[in-house]
């Protein structure tokens, strides 16, 4: 074979070699071991050399420092083929992928409870009031028939901003705020924070919630009062439900009573949540008080109307069957995630 056979030869085997190859640095090293290296293919032929006659060195030589660039060449072709496929990699985005979904927050489940007791009022004619969380003494208290040091004050432990101005202790005051600057008739549902200045454990806060609910017109009476909450009652927790109301005291409603519901956990049979009692307490609800549409202006001798109070997070830890209301205010996502 001659040298040019040879050299032709390797040239076919290199082309071959680059294409069958599964091209990484490291079968790169492989191709230029076997190819450059000290005891590689192209320098075994540069050792024909001396063995050539005189007289054909110079082509030979010729050709074969070819054969070696076109060699480096082709290896240092591959080496950056290799690295510019890295980078693409590194750098490589594809569009066509579904996006990742950012993670979006969902509603606490109080706010849950509220938007669907809210949602139950609005249907039965009821508008949303909302008022500030720090009031007047006269607004939280005075007005809604709490004189000056009467024990009642007691029942709300408050925290005081000066003498005159409190945090709410209860969404009441909106029932004020309304009836000064509206006529009868008014129907309306309040809900919002109240702060009260007790101890915390698994039962109370520091701040919790509360809805309001009020209707003055000519003519209202306790039994639309028991109807409207008995319609409520059944619409939230269940057709099933049945309510009850026994007496008890506020001072800016008169007759006052609180409304239980029968336990929507055992039914009424009695259980650890009701306490045997097979009722649950939801609320508190009255008659408006003339004493309290004295004081806003409105004549008791025209209209009557009736107001009810509830807690939507007491009703939250019973619907959810929550044992600590401290969970629901802390914030930790490992709680809030389960809903
Ligand atoms: N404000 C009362 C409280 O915080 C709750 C309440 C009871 C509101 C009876 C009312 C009502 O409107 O009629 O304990």
């Amino acid at each position: 074979m001659t040298l040019d056979q040879e050299i032709d030869g390797v040239r076919q085997q290199l082309q071959q070699d680059l294409s069958q190859i599964n091209p990484t640095q490291a079968t790169l090293e492989t191709l230029r071991i076997r190819y450059l290296g000290k005891k590689g293919i192209v320098p075994a032929l540069f050792r024909y050399l001396p063995k050539l006659a005189v007289e054909e060195r110079p082509d030979a030589g010729q050709m074969l420092n070819q054969l070696k660039n076109e060699t480096e060449k082709a290896l240092d072709d591959l080496h950056q083929y290799l690295i510019h496929q890295q980078e693409n990699r590194a750098t490589f985005f594809d569009y066509t992928l579904p996006g990742k979904r950012p993670p979006v927050g969902h509603l606490h489940p109080v706010t849950r409870t509220m938007n669907a007791i809210i949602d139950i009022f609005r249907r039965m004619g009821f508008s949303i009031a909302f008022g500030p969380e720090i009031e007047t003494d006269y607004n939280n208290f005075q007005a809604l028939n709490f004189p000056d040091n009467h024990p009642a004050r007691d029942m709300q432990d408050t925290f005081f901003i000066d003498r005159d101005i409190l945090l709410r202790t209860h969404t009441s005051p909106i029932q004020v705020r309304t009836m000064l600057q509206n006529k009868p008739p008014i129907r309306i549902l309040a809900p919002g924070r109240v702060y009260r200045n007790e101890a915390i454990n698994p039962r109370s806060y520091c701040m919790f919630h509360q809805i309001e609910g009020l209707y003055v017109d000519e003519q209202v009476t306790f039994a639309e009062l028991k109807t409207t909450l008995d319609i409520f009652a059944k619409q939230f927790f269940g057709a099933g439900v049945k309510t009850r109301l026994r007496p008890s005291f506020f001072p800016f409603t008169e007759p006052s009573a609180e409304m239980d519901i029968s336990c929507f956990i055992c039914g009424g049979s009695g259980c650890r949540v009701c306490k045997q009692t097979g009722w649950l307490e939801i609320l508190g609800c009255g008659m408006v008080d003339p004493n309290v549409f004295r004081s806003v202006g409105i004549d008791p001798e025209k209209y009557t109307g009736y107001a009810f109070g509830m807690g939507p997070d007491r009703i939250s830890l019973l619907k959810y069957g929550i044992d600590d209301i401290r969970l629901l205010f802390e914030g930790d996502i490992r709680f809030l995630n389960q809903f």
